[in-house]
């Protein structure tokens, strides 16, 4: 099984859904619902995705959400941090939902103090519009400087076993205990490196497992923290990357992946 992992004082299932691509459909809601069946209690969305389409998938086809954590993402990288509420106050409407369990700061505007933007996150946590608050493409600077402002449950950044850029993200969410959320956690199976390519290759036969369900593994044994959302829109590809819980590659081998790039 994959295990699961806390964000705060809510248990998840350590493999999630990603939904940057989900339009608002029948069939969408319906696979949701299958999703959830299937045990996905971690959904990733954000007011951007899909024109809002994403969020108003997910409150059509799950609210009220018995058991299913939800985390959305507000604030591109222009956006103030008078402009969260906004954002928030459409995100809970089209989720159908009062309180988002975690609202995730989806970029750091250059021009204005994380503290500030994080600060007003901190209010909606106050008035019980938030659970919890995560980051989104962060360095581990920012985080401590967020952290100064308010508690932080997760970090969302680009991982994968090509693109490892964030490891000194990962190493500190771990020791901190904040879920790190890796974005585009399939990235680097194709057109990646050559090297990468054909160890993971190498791998998928040795474990009789695709080349995905390989490139969850190593992110879930990567850090106890790490909460990969593969995206999808397949119930097919949703049940193959659960299984990538079962597999345990060995020390050796997770290694000879981690010194490859
Ligand atoms: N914080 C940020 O800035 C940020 C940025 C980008 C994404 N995200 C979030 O991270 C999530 C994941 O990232 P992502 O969707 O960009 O990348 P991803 O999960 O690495 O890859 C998604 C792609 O892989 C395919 N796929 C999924 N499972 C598969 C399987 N078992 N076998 C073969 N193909 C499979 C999907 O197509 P099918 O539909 O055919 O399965 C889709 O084309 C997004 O959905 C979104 O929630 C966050």
């Amino acid at each position: 099984m994959t295990g699961t992992i806390k964000l705060g004082d809510l248990t998840v299932n350590r493999i999630g859904l990603g939904t940057n691509r989900l339009t608002n459909t029948d069939e969408n809601q319906r696979f949701l619902q299958e999703a959830v069946g299937l045990g996905i209690n971690f959904i990733d969305t954000a007011y951007r995705y899909q024109a809002g389409a994403s969020e108003s998938t997910i409150g059509e086809a799950l609210a009220p959400y018995d058991g299913v954590v939800i985390a959305t993402k507000g604030g591109w990288d222009n956006d103030r941090p008078e402009q969260l509420r906004g954002f928030l106050e459409e995100s809970l409407q089209r989720l159908q939902t009062r309180c988002v369990p975690l609202y995730q700061l989806h970029r750091v505007n250059p021009d204005v103090p994380i503290e500030d933007s994080v600060g007003e996150l901190q209010k909606f946590r106050a008035e019980g519009r938030i659970r919890y608050i995560g980051l989104s493409e962060v360095t581990v600077e920012q985080i401590k400087r967020a952290q100064a402002v308010a508690p932080i449950a997760s970090v969302q950044n680009e991982y994968n076993v090509a693109v490892r850029k964030h490891d000194d993200v990962v190493d500190y969410c771990t020791e901190q205990g904040i879920a790190f959320i890796p974005w585009y956690p399939l990235g680097g199976l194709s057109g990646g490196t050559a090297a990468v390519e054909s160890i993971v290759a190498d791998l998928a036969d040795k474990y009789e497992a695709t080349p995905q369900q390989i490139a969850l593994a190593w992110l879930l044994k990567r850090s106890p923290m790490m909460l990969p959302i593969p995206g999808t829109l397949s119930l097919d590809h949703l049940k193959s990357n659960q299984g990538a819980g079962r597999i345990n590659l060995s020390d050796e081998d997770y290694k000879d992946l981690k010194e490859t790039s």
